[in-house]
């Protein structure tokens, strides 16, 4: 384990005024997103759309590392030039989704553990020699009657932890990605009690495993209020709630925060994180940025829907949302600015 070359990898990651992409759909995710707007689901429109996403123009500009799924790193543009050896050459740093997802956790009905840890040690040393410095692993927690359990949020850490210590066991930094759902009619103060209870029982996780923190990226939700709750609290009262739970659970030595979007608006994730940025830049001791899927990718798909003649406008919505998150993290982003 290279503990120089982790950090320096975290430290690339979070650098600037710049973001990760989330492109890293698993196979049903990106067809259910496919199926939605009548774009055919074969391995052939899923290389297509991730051809249109690496060969966007500009796109480095905002995006410092790219998080892949596995079919995606072994194909090439139409020229034949590898995806992995384009991003490099653009110097977006190629990262990969190491989880094999989710599913229902024994005797806790409603909850989940994320698998994928059979093998892993054998898969990152493969992911390595191809070029991937970066890794993410996803866990789910809902909020609802009764539940996170202590059981379900007590396991989910530690195998994020065991994930982590492996990834850097193999010169690889970990994406840790702890997801409270935005599903259901929880308050913003329900999601930050579970977002403060759920990151303390990760560190303290990732402490006992002896996860360098400083070569490792924590991916979490923002602290909102459940989509069905009566209460949508303004982008003020989210940022402070977000920012004082993580001045409470996440150590200063972590390489960085980068937000997944979890079903936000793509004006509503850039909102938010802008004002984190104006309201608080100067109390955080970590970098705080995106790795967004859906708030920059959504509307590029939409644009697309399948067509080669859309292909230029989609890539134009494609690296003008990268660059607006680029802009929230300068604190310097506003909804005019999608007027594009
Ligand atoms: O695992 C989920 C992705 O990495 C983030 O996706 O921004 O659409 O929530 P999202």
């Amino acid at each position: 384990m290279d503990i120089q070359h982790l950090k320096n990898i975290a430290q690339r990651l979070m650098s600037g005024d710049k973001g990760l992409l989330a492109m890293d759909e698993s196979l049903g995710t990106c067809n259910k997103r496919f199926e939605a707007l009548g774009i055919p689901q074969t391995e052939e429109y899923r290389r297509k759309y991730r051809q249109l996403i690496v060969t966007t123009p500009h796109l480095e500009e905002s995006i410092s590392g790219a998080i892949l799924f596995d079919e995606t790193i072994y194909q090439k543009t139409d020229e034949g030039v590898s995806f992995l050896n384009l991003l490099e050459y653009k110097g977006i740093i190629p990262g990969i989704k190491v989880d094999e997802g989710s599913v229902p956790l024994a005797a806790f009905p409603d909850e989940k553990i994320t698998e994928g840890l059979d093998g892993l040690r054998h898969r990152l040393e493969v992911y390595y020699s191809l070029g991937i410095r970066f890794a993410k692993w996803r866990a789910v927690i809902k909020i609802d009657k009764g539940i996170p359990t202590k059981a379900c949020v007590r396991i989910n850490a530690i195998t994020l932890a065991l994930y982590a210590a492996l990834c850097q066991e193999a010169d690889i930094v970990p994406i840790v990605e702890p997801e409270v759902l935005m599903d259901g009619d929880h308050t913003m103060e329900q999601c930050a009690q579970v977002t403060q209870d759920v990151l303390k029982e990760i560190f303290n996780a990732l402490y006992e495993q002896r996860v360098y923190l400083e070569g490792m990226i924590l991916k979490p939700n923002m602290v909102v209020p459940g989509l069905d709750c009566k209460v949508q609290n303004d982008v003020e009262e989210i940022a402070e709630a977000t920012i004082s739970c993580f001045l409470k659970v996440v150590p200063a030595a972590v390489g960085g925060i980068a937000f997944l979007s979890g079903g936000q608006s793509y004006q509503l994730a850039s909102e938010r994180l802008n004002m984190m940025h104006l309201r608080f830049g100067q109390l955080m001791p970590w970098p705080l940025t995106f790795s967004f899927s859906r708030a920059i990718q959504q509307p590029t798909l939409e644009l697309w829907k399948g067509e080669d003649q859309n292909i230029g406008a989609a890539q134009k919505m494609l690296a003008h949302r990268a660059s607006c998150n680029s802009d929230a993290r300068r604190g310097e982003y506003s909804r005019a600015m999608e007027t594009f």
